[in-house]
């Protein structure tokens, strides 16, 4: 089939390069004409594991292209994805303006088309969006639209679109049905086939949900280093429940990321323009916006203030595997520690040079024992396997003193408490 996919961000990308990889063959549109050009060279703007060698694959293959002309491509696309950024407006309510753009763009090309065209909105966008633009569409017969989410992870994007938990389908026509399933015809992976508003929030409401339990375990963390009780062992005694699950029961220094933020705020701003409340929701995110609060408070009852301490961040990305340091846990404990007078040197193995454009009176080091080194404490701040398997006997050596917060729940707490560390870990108690 021939795809065209709108947006060649993190979602759009990973799409465009796996549906070349299930042999479609696939243009990418972008309006950003420098990105275009690297994209045709075969080098991926972002970092995510195995898609700059496929994307180069599938260039060489020639089932995959990028362009800036959509004009030029519509004509010929079955499937036309959208997959514009919908970001966070200064209201905490989605940004629907580059979705609006992209439709308006959209529609006077298809119209001029004869062909049938499937329109799917793969962009998170609020509930009710997609059957308003599917009402843009209505008097184009031949033009259907469907929702179909994405519930790719940073880090796995690709393994995730290839192996999906699901593929959820919202559409109200049969013939666009078929088309969907034709172009997913090579993933095996339950199907939900439902209507356009109930796939949205479907999208919203699992974000939501995970991050309800994210923040559910960090205050029950907090609740559990006041008690003496051990947050990881409880999480394991949980997750050994069926109807829970041991995912996603991680305490740590809070949630970030370009999607859990985003779109809980977004639910919660959709209900209140609904006269509605997602109180639940709404203590979900205070949860995680305190939590680093929480923990700094705890770091400085540690070694009684952090004031001209020099203190090593190992990661900086909002989780390992990436690149992205949208809304960070790390931001807001460097802004944080810089407040309370300590002296930061950060290690990341691939973000630094972003958080660099932020705060660029930090030292930036290339290994997490540089960082270490003379440090008085140190703060494991995302779980890169660089940052969690250290040699614990060279890590005391460089450090001035052998102080470590744990801010993943990752390093072994036990042990370093054997070794002579002094270990604070989220609600640990090893
Ligand atoms: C999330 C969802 O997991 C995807 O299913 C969804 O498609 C995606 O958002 C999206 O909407 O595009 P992602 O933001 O890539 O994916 O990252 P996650 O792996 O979900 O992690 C989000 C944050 O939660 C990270 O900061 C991570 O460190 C934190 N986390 C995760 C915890 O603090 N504890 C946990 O147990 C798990």
């Amino acid at each position: 089939m021939n795809l065209l996919v709108i947006g060649t961000g993190y979602v759009g990308l990973t799409t465009a390069v796996s549906f070349a990889m299930q042999g479609h063959h696939v243009t990418g549109i972008d309006v950003i004409e420098e990105k275009v050009k690297l994209l045709q060279q075969g080098k991926s703007p972002i970092y995510e594991p195995g898609l700059e060698p496929e994307l180069q694959r599938a260039l060489t293959k020639e089932t995959l292209a990028f362009s800036t002309s959509m004009a030029e491509h519509v004509g010929e696309a079955d499937v036309i994805y959208l997959c514009v950024g919908t970001p966070s407006g200064s209201d905490g309510f989605a940004d629907l303006r580059y979705l609006e753009q992209a439709v308006e763009t959209l529609r006077t090309f298809v119209q001029a088309s004869e062909r049938e065209h499937v329109v799917v909105i793969k962009s998170t966008v609020p509930v009710g969006t997609s059957d308003r633009i599917a009402a843009i569409f209505a008097e184009d017969k031949h033009v259907h639209v469907v929702t179909n989410p994405e519930f790719l992870r940073e880090g796995r994007a690709l393994q995730d679109s290839l192996e999906p938990s699901r593929i959820v389908i919202g559409a109200d026509r049969k013939e666009a049905i078929a088309i969907m399933d034709q172009l997913y015809a090579k993933i095996t992976a339950p199907r939900v086939y439902t209507t356009r508003t109930n796939a949205e929030m479907i999208k919203y409401a699992s974000n939501a949900f995970l991050a309800t339990r994210i923040s559910f375990m960090n205050e029950l963390a907090r609740l559990c280093h006041t008690l003496g009780a051990d947050i990881e062992v409880v999480a394991e005694g949980m997750g050994l429940d069926s109807r829970i699950g041991p995912e996603f029961l991680g305490a740590g220094v809070g949630y970030g990321g370009s999607c859990f933020p985003k779109d809980t705020e977004a639910l919660i701003q959709l209900a209140r323009r609904h006269q509605s409340s997602l109180s639940l929701l709404e203590t979900v995110r205070d949860v995680n916006r305190s939590q680093v609060d929480w923990f700094v408070e705890r770091m400085v009852e540690t070694i009684q203030g952090v004031r001209q301490k020099r203190i090593a961040l190992l990661g900086l990305s909002f989780k390992p595997e990436t690149d992205d340091i949208r809304e960070a846990p790390s931001l807001t404990l460097i802004e944080r520690l810089q407040k309370e007078g300590a002296i930061l040197t950060a290690f990341d193995p691939i973000a630094s040079l972003h958080v660099k454009q932020l705060y660029p009176n930090l030292s930036y080091v290339s290994s997490p024992y540089d960082a270490l080194k003379n440090a008085d404490a140190a703060i494991l701040v995302t779980e890169w396997k660089e940052c969690v398997q250290l040699d614990w006997q060279r890590v005391k050596q460089q450090m001035a003193q052998p102080v470590l917060f744990d801010g993943r729940n990752a390093w072994p707490a036990g042990f370093l408490k054997e070794n002579g560390f002094t270990y604070l870990g989220v609600g640990r108690h090893a």
